[in-house]
């Protein structure tokens, strides 16, 4: 028989097998393998298409690559369809898009922390950090609190023993930096704080502050302000007014706390300024000269500036928060809004 007969009878006996197969993948993969595996009927009878002699090859080539054609897509055909039918069969259509997926995000605490960090990196400070359980004189005496001194009472205290204690602010990396290196000094140090207060809409016995210290020669109550005011602005917007009350910190002197005006109602007063038109969002000072003798530093040759501010407390404030609990309840619905 000549190559033309062979080719003309496989391509009758393929439609038979295309028409015929089984519902199988095996089945399918078996018609595959008969008609285009290597050594399958087609491979074969080009074998031997490349024995004959030009006039014959243009005939016989022509069908031969119809032939070819028709397996190659035929069997895909059966095989897409069975596929199509296993999603039926299983009852999922794997054509569907998936489930969207909702990419996480930093907490609105962190979020807050890595801003503020950012601000006053750009303004050269740079981060410092230390241990959550402190000693009592890191976090106290040499923060000029006396044993015994009315305005521990400021800070109630988680203590472990009587000189080892959960630290109650970010106060005492200013200690640790000042032990081991010398001015000028410019840190912004930032972690997790504890106190012992029952936990109400606006406190938590958990909470986190970033404290600021810049220390040198000739450093001043101006530069301070301007440092405030600078991240002020940045952080809460550049038409916020500030104003720098007289306050009382054992480790600064003269103390302030520095008010900016209300975010919500602008300064008329509403209920998130409790009608004052002032919100508070830092405590800051000149270093206290006791202080630097505590850490070894010449306090008449060094001056210097600190400010402490609750994460928290700013990010309730930022985005107009009234319960610093909502914080910590991990709940998705609150979370996704930021
Ligand atoms: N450590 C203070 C607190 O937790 C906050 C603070 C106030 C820090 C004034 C400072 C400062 O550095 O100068 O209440």
């Amino acid at each position: 028989m000549g190559l033309l007969e062979r080719v003309n009878e496989v391509h009758d006996q393929l439609n038979k097998d295309l028409s015929n197969v089984q519902n199988t993948f095996q089945s399918v993969e078996d018609l595959r393998l008969k008609y285009l595996g290597k050594k399958g009927i087609i491979p074969d009878l080009f074998r031997d298409f490349g024995t004959l002699d030009p006039n014959e090859k243009r005939e016989v080539g022509k069908v031969l690559n119809i032939l070819k054609k028709l397996a190659e897509e035929g069997i895909q055909k059966i095989s897409d369809r069975l596929v199509d039918s296993d999603c039926l069969n299983t009852g999922f259509d794997y054509t569907l898009p998936g489930f969207p997926f909702k990419p996480g995000h930093l907490h609105p605490v962190t979020q807050t922390m890595n801003r503020i960090c950012d601000i006053f990196r750009e303004m050269g400070f740079v981060t410092e950090f230390g241990p959550e359980v402190e000693t009592d004189f890191n976090n106290f005496q040499a923060l000029n609190f006396p044993p015994n001194h009315p305005a521990r009472d400021m800070q109630d205290t988680f203590f472990i023993d009587d000189d080892i204690l959960l630290r109650t602010h970010t106060s005492p990396i200013q200690i640790r930096t000042m032990m081991k290196q010398k001015p000028p000094i410019r840190i912004l140090a930032p972690g997790r704080v504890y106190r012992n207060e029952a936990i109400n809409p606006r406190s938590y016995c958990v909470f986190h502050q970033v404290e600021g210290l810049y220390v040198d020669e000739n450093v001043t109550f101006a530069e301070l302000k301007v440092t405030i005011e600078v991240f002020a602005k940045k952080f809460f917007g550049k038409d916020v007014k500030l104003r720098f009350r007289p306050s009382y910190f054992p480790f600064t002197e003269p103390s302030a706390e520095v008010d900016i005006s209300c975010i919500i109602c602008g300064g008329t007063g509403c209920r998130l300024c409790k009608h004052t038109g002032w919100l508070e969002i830092m405590g800051c000072g000149m270093v206290d000269p006791n202080v630097f003798k505590a850490c070894d530093i010449d306090p008449e040759k060094y001056t210097g500036y600190a400010f402490g501010m609750g994460t928290e407390r700013t990010t309730l404030l930022k985005h107009g928060i009234d319960d610093i609990r909502l914080l910590y309840e991990g709940d998705i619905r609150f979370l996704k809004q930021f």
